[in-house]
């Protein structure tokens, strides 16, 4: 095999690809997007306990990828101050297996990351050869995970994002327009800056960069093989973010908007310190791979979009 694509034993045929986290938000995504790519063998919690390196080891073997993708994780951001070992075991032993299983088969592994690697204390965008300083429990698991799949031997790509929503699972969209249903007044977090980024707008620049370092459009894995900052463009602060949602919301869906209140983080105490400011520059991403995400305002769009379409369905469903 020469060193100028990555996978497969036979370069005639198509990828194998596993799906670590199919249930997720993004995992959900990919496994839509990646569906022309080529087999895809996707597993849930049901098929493997991440926090099993056994098992892990015996699923990746059994589907003999030439592509992972992980997107399990333990994302609960507050919870895992008090369940770090739990935290410790899914973001940062799970990678590190699925690296030396990719590194054992020549196959290349997907990873994502978090913002919530910084610290938040820079005034601009964060890049990757910033020095991370987490926060919180969930931040340093995510970094030791990082770690590990950059000390081995696999070809990699890491994509730290931030603020994952989308039409499915749980997040800060849907858990908004709940709230909508239930209360008159929300008070919501206005300082804390992030780029919020569409498990739909992530999966299709995944699965374009992915799909091109396949064919070998980027050179040899040598030349890209590595950590990229990948979000939705633009940065707002959680308030600002609400009123987006909501202003669309009332417009497309029909949906009550609360009266906002913008409360300062020290108002709204959580078990897990949070960065002020995680807003990530995507200029590596850009000019590595010519891939750059949309604006998270029309990221917004597109997701609101699909939930129209699904409650009309829904609604014309039920005549
Ligand atoms: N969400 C965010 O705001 C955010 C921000 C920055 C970065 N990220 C990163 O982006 C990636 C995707 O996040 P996401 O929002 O799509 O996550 P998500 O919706 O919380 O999905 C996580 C996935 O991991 C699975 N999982 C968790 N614990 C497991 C276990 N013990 N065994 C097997 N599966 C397990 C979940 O399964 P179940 O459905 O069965 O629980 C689910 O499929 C992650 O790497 C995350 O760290 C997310």
């Amino acid at each position: 095999m020469t060193d100028s694509s990555v996978p497969a034993a036979n370069p005639s045929e198509k990828p194998r690809i596993l799906i670590v986290g199919n249930s997720g938000q993004l995992g959900r995504e990919l496994e839509r997007m990646f569906a022309g790519v080529g087999p895809i063998v996707a597993v849930n919690r049901e098929s493997v306990d991440m926090a099993d390196p056994d098992r892990l080891r015996e699923v990746v073997r059994h589907a003999a990828p030439d592509v992972i993708l992980n997107a399990a994780a333990y994302t609960a951001v507050d919870r895992a101050e008090s369940e770090m070992a739990l935290a410790h075991a899914i973001n940062a032993l799970a990678p590190r297996v699925l690296a030396e299983e990719a590194a054992e088969r020549n196959a290349l592994l997907i990873h994502f990351s978090t913002d919530y690697v910084f610290d938040g204390s820079k005034q601009g965008s964060w890049t990757e050869t910033d020095a991370p300083a987490p926060l919180n429990v969930y931040g340093a698991s995510k970094l030791a995970g990082e770690q590990a799949i950059q000390n081995s031997r696999a070809r990699h790509l890491i994509f730290r994002t931030s603020w994952v929503y989308g039409p499915h699972g749980k997040n800060f969209l849907l858990t908004m327009l709940r709230l909508a249903r239930e209360r008159d007044r929300l008070s919501i977090v206005d300082d804390q800056i992030g780029a919020p980024t569409s498990s739909l707008a992530l999966a299709r620049a995944t699965h374009a960069i992915v799909t091109g370092a396949l064919a070998g459009r980027f050179g040899s894995p040598q030349d890209w093989s590595g950590l990229y900052h990948m979000t939705c463009a633009g940065s707002v602060s959680w308030f600002g973010f609400a009123q987006a949602i909501f202003t669309r919301a009332a417009n497309q869906l029909g949906a009550k908007s609360p009266e906002l209140t913008p409360i300062a983080t020290k108002d709204y105490p959580t078990a897990a310190a949070r960065p002020r400011n995680s807003v990530l520059s995507n200029e590596k991403l850009r000019a590595r791979f010519g891939v750059e995400l949309p604006t998270w305002q029309s990221a917004l769009d597109e997701v609101i979009s699909s939930l129209q379409q699904t409650s009309e369905s829904e609604t014309s469903g039920s005549e």
